[in-house]
């Protein structure tokens, strides 16, 4: 049995693959900001660890009560992040900031502490939980796609610069999900949008959020799986794309001309199409 650490556990598809690595008998380390979050996950015999991934002793005391109590960690699953949305003029650069501080350097800070103990061992996965968003990007999500695009760009070089060293970099790529991500990206939007110019385009890609799409998956199992799959299989895949719409945008994005794509995706969040 393996030794895992997963980030954002306290809901979501952080908490349901902790379920699922759990069921299978695995030792589960879970974090998030509040250990009280992640009381039923330490029902099911995880060790929860309180850790504010913008909080550099937070992280250096969780890794080394992993080191201590296993002395390894087969695989790091970094998925806390969260979503600030909104017109790209309208977000007041400390929320871009504090999001950054979260979705980047909060996976850096954490890749950064796992690595010593994985090198060490020739061994070891680092799982990050990137998005369609790190490819795609649409109204409203300027900076979270900024974002999740920055993982993208750093983990296809950690992946090179550590495959010598026993440990594989893996991505997973969610679309539109159901969880609690889309209701804190879009808390606030609204009422902070002052600029006429940009209030329609706020209520129409509100709406839009809210209206069921074809892609919309129900459920976060696909991505769990994927996730459970590149912590444990044999010979995991490098990047996981785990719902329609993850696997259809990077086409589109590849042979659509520029002018197209952004006339489809304005007609789709303006209602039109
Ligand atoms: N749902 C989607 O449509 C979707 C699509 C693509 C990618 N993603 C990505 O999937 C990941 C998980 O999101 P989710 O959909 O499962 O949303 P979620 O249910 O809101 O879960 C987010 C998790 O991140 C944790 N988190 C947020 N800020 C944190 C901080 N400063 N320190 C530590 N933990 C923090 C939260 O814990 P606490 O708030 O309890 O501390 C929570 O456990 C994120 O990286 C997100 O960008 C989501």
């Amino acid at each position: 049995m393996s030794v895992f650490w997963v980030t954002g556990a306290s809901s979501g598809f952080g908490h349901d693959c902790a379920v699922e690595l759990l069921k299978k008998g695995h030792t589960v380390y879970v974090s998030a900001r509040n250990a009280e979050s992640m009381k039923d996950l330490a029902q099911m015999c995880a060790k929860v660890l309180p850790v504010d991934v913008t909080k550099e002793e937070d992280i250096q005391q969780a890794v080394a009560v992993i080191q201590q109590e296993q002395g390894r960690l087969d695989g790091l699953l970094a998925n806390a992040g969260y979503g600030v949305y909104g017109m790209v003029e309208s977000i007041p650069i400390n929320d871009i900031q504090k999001q950054f501080d979260v979705n980047v350097f909060g996976v850096a800070r954490c890749i950064q502490a796992v690595l010593p103990m994985m090198r060490q061992a020739r061994s070891g996965r680092i799982v990050i939980t990137e998005s369609l968003a790190a490819h795609a990007s649409t109204v409203g999500i300027g900076w979270y796609a900024a974002s999740k695009h920055a993982l993208r760009g750093m983990h296809v070089a950690l992946r090179q610069e550590v495959a010598a060293l026993g440990v594989k970099v893996i991505a997973i790529e969610p679309g539109r999900v159901k969880t609690r991500f889309g209701n804190v990206a879009c808390e606030g939007l609204l009422e902070r949008e002052k600029e006429a110019d940009y209030q329609q385009l706020s209520r129409d890609f509100v709406d839009y959020m809210d209206r069921p799409t074809m892609w919309r998956t129900a459920t976060t199992q696909s991505t769990v799986d994927a996730m459970v799959h590149a912590l444990t299989a044999p010979k995991p895949h490098t990047v996981y794309r785990t719902t329609k719409d993850a696997r259809l945008f990077p086409i589109l994005l590849k042979w659509l001309p520029d002018a197209w794509y952004d006339s489809i995706i304005l007609k789709k969040i303006t209602g039109q199409i």
